[in-house]
């Protein structure tokens, strides 16, 4: 019998879901959310920064329009044909790298290393987490960062609700969550309606809690781990919208 390929593996999920992970409004959010990310690392243009699990490259352009010397890594090869294109058509210089991020390693390279939009802990087994984890921190330079940004365990106890109905452009979605392995995993079922399309998709990964990120960054090398609730350096509490991680090496 065929096995079934993993939700993150498969090119058609990803196809199917791009209208609604990277609509308009979230690519033109994106130049805040960069201004955010280099006032809390203090990161300098002429760095080289690795984009982990870049997607069609929102924070890699971005990042080379500063001055960066930015690689952009992904499994999904229509989002870095995309990432490519657009780099072109602007003049801007980004390395776009088709590559499993548990398997991506390029000994003390990069200045610092992002990871962004929840991009992290969709593997079954957790030791393919610390796998990527040890693999960045090898692919650093000394003194090098890993900024992680995550949705965090508290902040989805906080916000927590069985079902929603949005509307993303013209795409109306249902998306329906359950927590699984005693609060260890979200699975979510997304029913996505576009005219007379219907998808259904799902989405499963692990949820990491601020400590157990901590424990995960040092475990695999990290020497400091400061957390926050934001990209804005914000504390990470009640009122935390992200939780973001900023490892050292
Ligand atoms: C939620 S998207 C975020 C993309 C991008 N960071 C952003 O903020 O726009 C997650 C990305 O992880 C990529 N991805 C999933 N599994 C991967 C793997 N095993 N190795 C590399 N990339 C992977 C997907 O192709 C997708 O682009």
């Amino acid at each position: 019998m065929k096995e079934e390929k993993a939700w993150y593996e498969n090119d058609s999920w990803w196809q199917t879901m791009a209208p609604i992970l990277f609509p308009a409004a979230r690519w033109k959010n994106t130049a805040a959310e960069v201004s955010r990310l280099l006032q809390l690392t203090g990161l300098k243009p002429g760095a080289t920064v690795l984009d982990l699990c870049c997607g069609e490259g929102r924070h890699s352009l971005e990042l080379a329009r500063h001055g960066f010397h930015v690689t952009g890594v992904d499994r999904t090869s229509c989002f870095l044909a995309k990432g490519t294109e657009l780099a072109a058509a602007e003049g801007l210089e980004v390395e776009f790298v088709r590559y499993d991020m548990r398997h991506f390693c390029r000994e003390k390279s990069f200045d610092a290393v992002i990871n962004m939009f929840t991009s992290f802990g969709y593997f079954e087994n957790q030791e393919d987490d610390y796998r990527v984890a040890s693999n960045t921190y090898r692919s650093l330079k000394p003194g090098g960062i890993f900024l992680l940004d995550l949705m965090g365990k508290e902040i989805l106890a906080r916000i927590f609700r069985e079902r929603d109905w949005l509307r993303i452009d013209d795409t109306i979605i249902l998306e329906e969550r359950k927590l699984s392995r005693n609060w260890g995993w979200i699975d979510a079922h997304w029913t996505l309606l576009k005219g007379s399309e219907r998808h259904e998709v799902i989405v499963s990964h692990r949820l990491y809690s601020a400590t157990e990120l901590v424990l995960l960054l040092q475990t695999s090398g990290f020497t400091t781990v400061d957390i926050y609730g934001s990209l804005d350096g914000s504390p990470y509490d009640h009122a935390a919208a992200r939780l973001v991680a900023l490892a050292r090496v």
